[in-house]
């Protein structure tokens, strides 16, 4: 015992003071800071404390399953495995509760004769690379364990998958039905391989633009990426796998990942990055990972404020917390929270755990209750429970740490058709940025020319580099354990000359990015110079050219802007194809005369190319919309990359932007950017009319009081489940339009729904709170219906702990983007 007291006092030098703990208690707990926490804006600056949870013994009250009553149609009893349709109209609130509660009582049963160390066991993984998976729960009487695998785009390690657009390539498409499809044929593919629990989908929130792993997750706005991680998980769960939402939380950086505090307010907190989380829990999520970094100096994966209060409290989270991979820093974070530890040792092959053997320990010896040592394995086995992976769920054919196993892998072929979809996603992802004079779509040229390395194969195929940490082709997706082994990768010259060939077009290039005077010459005389372009970033485990896993700057990459000069040079219809991970600088020739057309294709998986075919030549219409703000300068974003830090200290990085991230701060500070938050170009154009908005009336009948305070500015109550009641949550508000496709082509139209809040509220000028697809053939005119929650109006109040409603009068516009609005209009009181 004194030797385990000894060891955590080493790692914890600064143990500052206690936190509230107890979960029992509906009182936050807070954070203890440092003084010297609240460091300045300006730059890296260094405190020195991590506050821990001193020794001590904690007594534990689990919080209960929710017991509302199921209410169709809107709160309707869901099983996971048979989630509602898509709608983006009137809204459905799926009720897990009762499948969590009849898992619940499964897993009670099943652990009803579990010792301490078999119970510790259910909680803590095998260590790094003593499974089949990235991480494993060891079988354990009838329980017969858990594989963990990446990623959010494919089936890591995986033979036969399919490696499909990365995240910010679907949330691109503002389209809920190919979210959900995603989602669905992932969950499969997991499944097929005998997976349980598929570490993704990633729903950080792009604070910075070179944050080195965004495009693993879904943009720069928390409603939009909300909404993709909502569908996402109702796609995975459905296909029978547990999803996991990750990572939990302010992740924003890799640089110095386990090495900084994001010291992030309580509002911003809630409203921007807490947010995807939260429509996560109200996916029915089985599993939550809690990050490396710290938040407001305490280690995510031991921040009683965040796990206890916020998500289990809050957010009444049924499922359990997974540290992500050696981010457990004591034993004592199963008091603040953490279920499980992951992959189990303290570091990579260390042999020991902070759970293991140490927890038991703690149990035995009174520090951790027992009643949460039963909580914790029965959130695990519930979850398991609650997914009917009791029920002939396939048993683990891959081995991620042995390609060559021949008795454990079986090479499951889990493809199905899923390419199709992966074309489809990849091309409707795409932003089409600029199209002057006709230049798109294409239509049967005489001749073209397709320059820069982005346009080929790799040169030693799509696996050449390991966790995909590089490309010297096509760029697919980025770097680190957000990847999957192509099957295949289909390259623009591919994607293109099969189009050229039924047209007829001579097509000809080169792929070399620094001979810039040989690009010229090989665009000069062509009907179209088709120029293509990347930028790459990852996990920072990996260092390419500089870029720690972060971007070091918004360049283009391989001599991407001189290469886009030196063709639009010689060529006067020079269309720009670019596959970047990110927003780039585009300032050094987005205005030049001969560039017609600008394609941001983004980041498309194994049928990169076909995608890009099928928009350069209109067989799919452009409608993805960028999730994130294309500036003309670097410094106009509200947030930058904090480097430096010494390794040995805490970084501090300080969220002063607060709550004005992205377009959100553009439009705060009257900042042009180059192109605004949910533009994009489509071959036709569209028009908007005949507004309308009207109040729902509310199906939560024994909580009229709670709608009459809230609409009295008055605070939802400090309880349990508190931010997902259906109160709350509830469509309350319609908002009816008509779109008109005003062109000779169909298309689909995105259109957005933007909140102004009155000016009491503190709140950014326009705020997303809606959005659909629609598609619309020629010369028609569709209704829509987009619905508002009275959670969507809302701000949070960090005195009350509560939702409310702002003084004042709340308006909102619908329209093309964040900057384009058509419609106005304003909340009835
Ligand atoms: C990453 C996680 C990943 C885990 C297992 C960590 O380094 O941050 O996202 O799921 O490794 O590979």
């Amino acid at each position: 015992m004194l030797s385990k007291l000894l060891s955590l006092m080493c790692i914890f030098p600064f143990v500052l003071g206690a936190l509230a703990l107890g979960p029992s208690s509906s009182i936050v707990a807070k954070s203890l800071t440092t003084s010297s926490a609240s460091a300045s804006t300006s730059g890296a600056s260094i405190t020195t404390g991590v506050i821990t949870i001193p020794l001590s013994s904690y007594p534990f009250t689990p919080y209960p399953t929710p017991t509302l009553n199921p209410r169709p149609p809107v709160f309707p009893a869901t099983d996971p495995l048979s989630p509602p349709d898509v709608s983006s109209d009137m809204q459905i609130v799926p009720n897990f509760g009762p499948a969590w509660a009849t898992a619940y009582q499964k897993a009670k049963n099943l652990l009803s004769d579990y010792t301490i160390e078999e119970k510790v066991n259910i909680t803590t993984g095998v260590g790094w690379g003593n499974g089949l998976c990235v991480g494993n729960i060891p079988p354990n009487k009838n329980f017969p364990g858990l594989c963990l695998e990446d990623s959010p785009l494919a089936v890591r390690f995986a033979h036969f998958a399919t490696v499909f657009p990365a995240g910010i390539q679907v949330a691109s498409t503002w389209n809920r039905v190919l979210m959900r499809a995603r989602g669905l044929a992932l969950g499969q593919e997991f499944k097929g391989n005998g997976v349980n629990i598929a570490l993704g989908p990633m729903m950080n929130m792009g604070r910075i633009a070179q944050g080195g792993r965004n495009w693993e997750g879904f943009g720069a706005d928390p409603f939009l990426t909300g909404e993709s991680a909502y569908e996402t998980i109702l796609g995975l769960q459905q296909g029978g796998v547990q999803a996991t939402a990750k990572h939990f939380i302010n992740n924003e950086q890799e640089h110095f990942r386990t090495e900084e505090s994001s010291n992030v307010d309580d509002r911003t907190q809630h409203e921007i990055y807490a947010h995807p989380f939260l429509r996560s829990v109200m996916a029915g999520v089985s599993s939550v990972m809690c990050s490396y970094n710290l938040i407001n100096d305490t280690y995510a994966c031991n921040n009683d404020k965040m796990l206890n209060d916020i998500l289990k409290r809050e957010y009444s989270f049924q499922g359990f917390v997974q540290s992500d991979w050696s981010a457990t820093m004591t034993t004592l974070s199963a008091v603040a929270g953490l279920d499980m530890t992951m992959p189990g040792d303290i570091t990579f092959d260390s042999g020991d755990s902070y759970f293991g053997g140490n927890l038991t320990d703690y149990v035995n010896d009174g520090y951790i209750s027992m009643v949460r040592l039963d909580d914790m394995a029965t959130r695990i086995v519930a979850a398991w429970y609650y997914l009917h992976q009791d029920e002939n769920y396939p048993a683990t054919n891959l081995n991620a740490f042995n390609a060559n196993d021949e008795v454990n892998n079986k090479h499951a072929n889990v493809q199905a058709d899923h390419y199709k979809l992966v074309r489809q996603i990849g091309a409707a992802g795409m932003v089409l940025l600029k199209n002057q004079n006709g230049a798109l779509p294409l239509n049967k040229p005489r001749n073209l020319v397709l320059i820069g390395s982005d346009a080929s194969p790799g040169k030693s195929g799509p696996n050449e580099f390991s966790h995909t940490s590089g490309t010297d082709g096509i760029l697919a997706m980025g770097w680190g354990s957000g990847t999957g082994n192509f099957p295949y990768l289909i390259s623009p010259l591919e994607g293109i000359q099969e189009r050229a060939r039924r047209d007829g077009s001579s097509v000809f290039w080169d792929f070399d990015d620094w001979n810039t005077a040989l690009a010229g010459n090989m665009a000069f005389g062509q009907a179209v110079a088709l120029v293509f372009t990347n930028s790459d970033s990852g996990e920072g485990y990996i260092t390419i050219d500089g870029n720690e896993g972060d971007r070091k700057n918004l360049t283009a990459w391989h001599n991407g802007d001189d290469l886009v000069l030196a063709v639009a040079a010689q060529n006067n219809n020079t269309v720009v194809v670019v596959n970047s991970v990110g927003p780039l600088i585009v300032e050094p020739w987005i205005e030049h005369p001969n560039i017609t057309a600008v394609v941001w294709a983004g980041i498309q998986g194994q049928e990169a190319g076909n995608s890009i075919a099928d928009v350069l030549y209109g067989a799919y219409n452009p409608s993805g919309k960028l999730p994130y703000t294309i500036a003309k300068d670097p410094a106009d974003y509200p947030a930058q990359l904090i480097t430096g830090g010494s390794g040995n200290e805490i970084l501090s990085i300080d969220y002063t932007e607060g709550l004005f991230i992205d377009y959100r701060h553009f439009d705060q500070a009257n900042v042009t950017p180059r192109f605004e938050f949910g533009f994009g170009l489509s071959y036709t154009t569209f028009s908007y009319s005949d507004l309308f908005v009207a109040n729902i009336q509310s199906l939560d009948i024994d909580q009229e009081d709670l709608i009459a305070g809230w609409e009295n500015g008055e605070a939802s109550p400090i309880a349990e489940g508190s931010s997902i009641a259906l109160w709350l949550h509830e469509p309350a508000f319609q908002v009816t339009f008509k779109v008109t496709n005003t062109g000779s082509v169909s298309g689909t139209e995105i259109p957005q729904l933007y909140i102004h809040h009155p000016s009491s509220a503190g709140e950014p000028p326009s705020v997303l709170k809606g959005f659909t697809n629609v598609e619309i053939g020629p010369y028609d005119t569709k209704h829509i219906s987009i619905t508002l929650s009275r959670y969507d109006l809302s701000i949070w109040d960090v005195a009350a702990q509560g939702w409310r409603k702002p003084d004042g009068q709340i308006s909102f516009s619908v329209g093309a983007s964040s900057r384009d609005f058509r419609l106005w209009g304003v909340i009835p009181a």
